[in-house]
């Protein structure tokens, strides 16, 4: 049986060829997956196969996402595949967070390592090569600021041309100067992320151009690689938890599906437990998962300094309810605070990374406190982007200027002053004094 598109809804679950460029059911509208049989070959042998690979100068083998390729096998062929070397992210150990978050220990997976800065990259590698094999020329993403950086690197490499619409004045300049520099025809819009998400899905429809955005099921296909990648730098020991920051839940969507295969696969014996962390301004999931029933209500004015995050209709949460239920997982919110302390927090420990990605230390600290995770818990957090995404926020932070979306004064409790001297031995001394 080929790999094909099924239905997420288990009401419907009907079935499409791969080949088909849509993103959702067209008999019920609900999301895609991509859907395949076991690989052949059995697990430890493609384990050690991909350990094999990592020595290989071939490009499909030096991608962290194509190393991977049995157990995303949508294409026909791989001599199309356009790659930049994704993945192949570090686990760092991180004492300092360790002891912040309330843990013995702490690993983060810093997707930040990748081509341009985010972990966007796994599943753009992927994303692309569907659209190299559907035969599309333009192709289009509405973006928080990674998804367009990473859309318009992968694009440009592989001939085809990207547009991005952005939320005008809510991405960092890190991520827009990326979009300009990488060739997308780029469109600030006057609206938010999920108004400008609904605009472009039928805009796409009528202009023929292909969705890159996380609803694009190939997206999800190369982000699960994060998840086995990990997995492989652990010589396939399982952490007890997987914290990662939620926003359009894309992420958590992939990993859950990651890690539900490689256990029915027989790659793992254990799943970890995912806990996915929002910041409080932009906190749906977090409701919805909180409050029985759950019922799913989008925030219509998500607020947060943590704008990768800022999103408050997540296409993707019907597949991350799933996900987060099946591994035993937790959902938590954070405050702009927790976030902007977190963050200084990793920076303290040489790490870094952009505020999203803070949220996770900012989570573990909360949940550790409350209990629901053990300080002895073997405990990996993704880091989703790079520091230098949003030096804007860091400079603030630590000047004392930065400030919630309701106004509030962010307190640099972490914070290094920059220190202004004149050009004085005397002075310079003075002030480098214990
Ligand atoms: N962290 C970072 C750095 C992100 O850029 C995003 C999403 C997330 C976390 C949340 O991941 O959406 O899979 O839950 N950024 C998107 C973008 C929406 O347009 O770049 P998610």
């Amino acid at each position: 049986m080929p790999a094909e598109l099924i239905c997420f809804e288990e009401r419907c679950r009907a079935r499409f060829p791969i080949t088909e460029a849509i993103y959702n059911c067209p008999h019920c509208n609900g999301l895609l997956e991509v859907s395949y049989p076991p690989p052949a070959t059995p697990p430890a042998a493609l384990k050690r196969i991909w350990r094999e690979r990592r020595a290989s100068n071939a490009p499909l083998e030096q991608s962290g996402v194509w190393r991977y390729r049995e157990i995303i096998p949508f294409l026909d062929s791989f001599d199309a595949v356009v790659t930049l070397r994704e993945g192949n992210t570090p686990l760092l150990a991180a004492p300092r967070a360790a002891q912040y978050g309330g843990l013995d220990a702490l690993v983060f997976k810093h997707q930040g390592f990748n081509p341009t800065g985010s972990f966007k990259d796994n599943g753009m590698t992927c994303g692309v090569a569907q659209a190299l094999r559907l035969g599309v020329e333009r192709v289009a993403c509405v973006s928080t600021g990674n998804t367009s950086a990473s859309m318009a690197a992968y694009a440009s490499a592989a001939g085809l041309q990207p547009i991005v619409f952005i939320p005008h004045g809510n991405i960092s300049y890190g991520k827009l100067a990326q979009a300009l520099e990488y060739g997308a025809r780029t469109l600030q819009v006057e609206a938010n992320f999920d108004q400008i998400l609904a605009l472009v899905r039928t805009l796409a429809e009528r202009l023929g151009i292909y969705l890159l955005n996380s609803i694009n099921p190939f997206r999800i296909e190369g982000q699960k690689s994060i998840v086995v990648e990990m997995l492989d730098q652990r010589d396939w020991n399982p952490p007890d938890w997987i914290v990662l920051p939620g926003g359009n839940l894309g992420n958590t969507a992939a990993f859950g599906k990651a890690l539900r295969e490689l256990h029915a696969w027989g790659f793992i014996a254990k799943m970890p437990r995912l806990a996915v962390i929002q910041a409080e301004g932009a906190a749906p999931f977090y409701e919805l998962m909180r409050t029985p029933p759950h019922s799913f209500r989008p925030v219509t004015d998500p607020r947060t300094l943590a704008t990768a995050i800022k999103i408050g209709d997540p296409v993707s949460w019907p597949k991350a309810s799933r996900e987060v239920t099946c591994s035993c997982g937790m959902v938590e919110k954070v405050s702009e605070q927790e976030i902007a302390d977190a963050k200084a927090i990793v920076g303290q420990c040489g790490i870094g990374c952009e505020p999203a990605s803070a949220a996770t230390l900012a989570g573990i600290r909360k949940l550790t406190a409350a209990g629901s995770i053990a300080p002895s818990a073997d405990v990996v957090a993704v880091l989703t982007g790079n520091l230098l995404k949003d030096p804007d926020y860091i400079y603030r932070y630590h000047t004392g200027k930065l400030e919630a979306p309701d106004g509030t004064a962010i307190q640099p409790t972490f914070g290094k002053l920059p220190i202004i001297v004149p050009n004085d031995t005397y002075k310079i001394t003075e002030a480098l004094r214990p």
